[in-house]
């Protein structure tokens, strides 16, 4: 996992909002990459986190708005649940002080991407053929 993964074309779901959105995400993780390892950052760290947990909310639920047609929409949904309820475990864990920022970046990013690539693109390719 490298340090900083950016958005790629190819995580692109051919939807133009979706994303935008998806783009964002990935800059809301950036900022609090650069925020990390330096003690004064701390209220900047703090206040870069509750943005990203409230933009990946703001964002399925903008995401859910599409799905709705799709036959598989309420299993999407519960994706969506857990991955929030992990993030805001993560969350807790990390202001407990039970792990790193780092941690809680890595296994942001990682279910980001594993989610845009294997669950949106085939949501919205699937939405194309309806
Ligand atoms: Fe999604």
């Amino acid at each position: 996992m490298p340090n900083q993964p950016e958005w790629k074309p190819e995580y692109s779901v051919n939807n133009e909002l979706i994303d935008f959105q998806h783009q964002y995400l990935f800059s809301l993780c950036k900022t609090l990459h650069q925020l990390q390892g330096n003690k004064r950052n701390k209220l900047s760290i703090e206040q870069a986190i509750s943005g990203l947990l409230d933009y990946i909310e703001l964002h399925f639920s903008e995401e859910e708005k599409l799905y709705k047609r799709h036959p598989e929409f309420a299993a999407h949904q519960k994706l969506h649940q857990n991955l929030i309820q992990q993030t805001e475990q993560f969350v807790a864990d990390y202001k407990e002080e039970k792990l790193e920022l780092s941690e809680l970046l890595d296994f942001v990013y990682d279910w980001i991407i594993e989610h845009i690539t294997k669950i949106d693109s085939r949501y919205f390719k699937e939405l194309e053929n309806m």
